[in-house]
């Protein structure tokens, strides 16, 4: 059994968000709030194959986030089979494929969400990362498949517990994707992707056109739930949820087998803290009313922020460095928010240069 299967239903992720959820986030989500699954930021294929050497920091993952998925997009076939080697070469629990990205750079190029115009070379797509992690399994060596001598020397640079020759084993392949390009498409681009059997199909209740605006359509993600029963693929819905009084509510009227959370965990890894407690409720069948206000949201110290978003700046610089420390600003000032004295933190914390300065800032130094 893969370990989509073992985890208790529903499943509740951290969402991959680019910028937002890398290795130093997730792993202060997975020491703080425990999601059922972590992904990495989406990452190109093409990048990867062309030497670029962003995947390296794309692709570093603790173990305490396992399962680890690899998120990738591109739209080149032989770009996907090798990648998915890579993949597999580094001890990921499982590979996503991200047909949901609606970012002009990506989508125009008929990449992510771009690919719902495109079913055919989605599914092309799909069959050459199926074939990558296949051949991966059955031996074959990252030497044999033309990959840059540049590629495998980062990739053999990479400290992950890679699987010896006994433990090749064949992850799970998963898509992630939204309800429609500019209108709901849900009845003729869902089949397409079910077709091709992916183990898990997480789908955003929004289209491309929407980009983040309004509200996720989860009636449509109840369709999806439809549309996938009796194919054995999980399906994940995704947008809006805030809490996990939110999760009980959509996977009560929808019934999917999961969802993932993104944006509500920004500054907040806590959010998944309480998720035995909403797969216990759901499991009892409980209605909305019997949750808990201390579950709805969940409630946390100013002391136990200030730990957090201590550790989060010191891990963050200790993976990174200092010269790339203006990118947990944003985490700072999302940390900064709801208890007295948030907004003068918050202000000083988006100047912060580096893990000292915040210490101080908090008082801790
Ligand atoms: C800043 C940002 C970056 C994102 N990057 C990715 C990404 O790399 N891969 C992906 O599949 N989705 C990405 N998403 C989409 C989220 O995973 C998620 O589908 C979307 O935000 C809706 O869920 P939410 O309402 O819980 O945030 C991103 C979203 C945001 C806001």
């Amino acid at each position: 059994m893969d370990f989509w299967h073992r985890i208790e239903k529903p499943i509740i992720g951290l969402s991959p968000m680019d910028g937002v959820t890398d290795a130093s986030f997730r792993l202060v989500a997975a020491r703080h709030g425990r999601p059922d699954l972590c992904m990495t930021e989406f990452t190109s294929v093409e990048a990867i194959c062309r030497g670029a050497d962003g995947f390296v920091r794309d692709f570093a993952y603790g173990e305490c986030e396992r399962p680890i998925l690899a998120q990738i997009y591109g739209r080149t076939p032989e770009a996907y089979y090798q990648v998915a080697h890579v993949v597999c070469e580094l001890g990921f629990d499982g590979l996503d494929i991200n047909m949901g990205c609606p970012a002009k750079n990506v989508a125009n190029k008929g990449c992510g969400a771009g690919l719902i115009l495109n079913p055919e070379l989605a599914v092309t797509l799909i069959r050459a990362t199926r074939r990558g992690i296949e051949d991966w399994t059955a031996g074959q060596r990252l030497e044999d498949i033309g990959l840059a001598a540049e590629v495998l020397e980062r990739v053999r640079s990479m400290s992950h517990g890679r699987p010896s020759e006994e433990e090749r084993r064949a992850i799970p392949l998963s898509v992630k994707t939204r309800v429609g390009y500019d209108r709901v498409q849900v009845d003729e681009w869902i089949p397409v992707l079910l077709a091709e059997r992916p183990v898990a199909l997480s789908v955003h209740g929004r289209t491309l056109k929407q980009m983040y605006k309004g509200q996720a359509d989860w009636d449509t993600i109840g369709r999806v739930v439809e549309l996938a029963r009796d194919t054995g693929t999980l399906v994940l819905g995704n947008g809006d949820l805030k809490s996990m009084a939110d999760v009980v509510e959509r996977v009560r009227r929808t019934g999917v087998d999961g969802v993932l959370l993104g944006r509500g965990a920004m500054g907040n890894p806590w959010v998944f803290r309480d998720k035995q407690w909403a797969k216990d409720a759901l499991a009892r069948g409980a209605e909305l009313g019997a949750v808990p206000p201390e579950v709805s949201r969940v409630e946390v110290s100013r002391e136990e922020r200030t730990r957090v978003l201590l550790e989060h700046s010191r891990h963050f610089e200790g993976l990174w460095g200092e010269h790339r420390f203006p990118a947990m600003r944003k985490h700072l000032a999302w940390y900064c928010k709801g208890f007295r004295g948030a907004a003068q933190w918050r202000a000083r914390m988006v100047r912060a240069r580096n893990a000292a300065e915040v210490a101080r800032i908090v008082g801790a130094a």
